[in-house]
């Protein structure tokens, strides 16, 4: 296992390039599992998670290449529709091929994805939105098994105790894209995944309407055809150097960026008073003043995303003041918090609401594990900015979701290097 090496203190200069959102290829590959013919995907992160999600194709009987951020998938004449358990049970993402491979192969075996250290991830939702196309569900061994001769497009309503949920609306769009008539999704996510997710689909030859938006409509049609599609930038490998500059005191500029994607995180951090300029694609981010106190509380798209909670959470710590966090959408999405404290930031939790006592000073490197993709970046963040050395270990998390890292933020004049543990 590899572990990662922080010196902090160094303001962070220069630019750096987004890599494509790992958030919208893991459905999109899905989604190519609605067609006979070749797909080719473009701006692929190379990340752990991305290729968990190529085994699992190849499980099913589909050829895939990778080579320089292209993916080209193939299905072949040994299709199948069975996604094992040693795969899915290290990707909760990889329950998104339910949805295409029953539509598809019109029989669909889904291990069931284990528990999370985020909290609670139920799927509830996908096998109620699978099920009211008119779907035969049955658990099996661990496994959900799903048949439908073919699916009937029908009205759904995939609304949880936390809102929207991404991968549900993007499992139940999948199916209903092959279904007879007409779907219709009623509180389906609108993330920006979601909306690559569904131009992708569009391009397939799907009928979808009301993309963007809370009530999705989709028209099924007999067959889908191969395309090729660019990926969108990642939003949180964005937000995530964004924060990166405001607390080492930089002065970055963020290239193949949406901007549009994270208004609210940028209208945030402008509050705080880090100085943020946009463009169609690019962000340049110049700490120029102390940052004030900040209040988040995390909820679906357009709100603010939970998976820069942890990240904020860092930020806050050198942020003098008290800040507030709550999180609405994985009530327990919290690990990260006995870390920082290991650091010597004041953290406490009420609940499903974290009080971060910010300081003047900066924390004090120490030893600390990452707990999850997006906690781990929060550790390398406070790295970025404490006194003396941090030394994470587990770092397989981080390298599910952000491409080259210690590479990109070394070019930023970083001290972060990795070694085998
Ligand atoms: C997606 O997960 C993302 N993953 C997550 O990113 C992200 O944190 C999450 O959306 C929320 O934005 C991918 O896109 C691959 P949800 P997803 O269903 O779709 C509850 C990262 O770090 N819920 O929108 O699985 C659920 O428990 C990852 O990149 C149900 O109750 O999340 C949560 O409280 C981590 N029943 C809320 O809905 C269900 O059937 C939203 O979850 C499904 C979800």
């Amino acid at each position: 296992m590899d572990k990662l090496i922080i010196e902090g203190a160094k303001p962070l200069k220069g630019t750096v390039t987004i890599s494509g959102a790992k958030n919208s290829c893991l459905p999109i590959l899905a989604a190519t599992l609605l067609t006979d013919d070749k797909c080719v995907i473009k701006n692929v992160p190379s990340l752990g998670d991305v290729f968990t999600m190529l085994k699992i194709m190849r499980a099913l009987g589909i050829d895939t290449a990778m080579k320089d951020g292209v993916i080209t998938v193939k299905p072949t004449t040994r299709r199948n529709f069975t996604a094992p358990y040693e795969l899915v049970s290290t990707m909760r993402a990889s329950v998104c091929v339910l949805g295409p491979l029953l539509a598809k192969m019109k029989r669909a075996e889904v291990s069931f994805p284990g528990g999370c250290v985020i909290g609670p991830r139920p799927i509830d939702l996908h096998l109620k939105g699978i099920k009211s196309l008119g779907a035969r569900l049955d658990v099996k061994e661990g496994y959900i098994v799903a048949e439908s001769k073919r699916l009937r497009g029908n009205h759904v309503y995939l609304g949880g105790h936390f809102g929207s949920s991404v991968l549900a609306t993007a499992n139940v769009m999948m199916a209903a894209t092959l279904a007879r008539g007409r779907t219709v999704i009623e509180n389906a996510a609108c993330e920006p995944e979601i909306v690559d997710l569904a131009h992708f689909l569009k391009k397939m030859g799907a009928k979808i309407e009301n993309i963007a938006t809370h009530r999705i409509e989709i028209e099924g049609v007999k067959s889908l055809k191969g395309v090729t599609h660019h990926v969108i930038p990642d939003r949180i490998e964005t937000g995530t150097f964004i924060i990166a500059s405001g607390i080492t005191r930089g002065d970055i500029t963020i290239k193949n960026a949406r901007p549009d994607h994270l208004n609210c995180v940028i209208d945030k951090l402008r509050e705080s008073g880090l100085s943020i300029d946009t463009s169609k694609n690019t962000i340049k981010v110049k700490y120029k003043k102390p940052l004030r106190p900040m209040d988040i509380t995390t909820l679906p798209y357009p709100g603010f995303p939970t998976d820069l909670q942890a990240q904020m959470m860092s930020l806050m710590a050198v942020t003098e003041g008290i800040s507030v966090v709550t999180e609405k959408i994985y009530p327990e999405r919290f690990i990260h918090i006995s870390e920082l404290n290991r650091m010597g930031v004041d953290i406490k939790l009420e609940g499903p609401t974290a009080i971060v006592k910010g300081m003047k000073k900066r924390p004090s490197g120490a030893r600390v594990m990452a707990s999850d993709l997006r906690a781990s970046a929060a550790l390398v963040l406070a790295g970025l900015v404490a006194k003396g050395k941090t030394e994470i270990s587990r770092i397989y998390h981080l390298d599910r979701g952000y491409e080259k890292i210690e590479k990109k933020l070394v070019s930023l004049g970083a001290k972060i290097w990795r070694e085998h543990e």
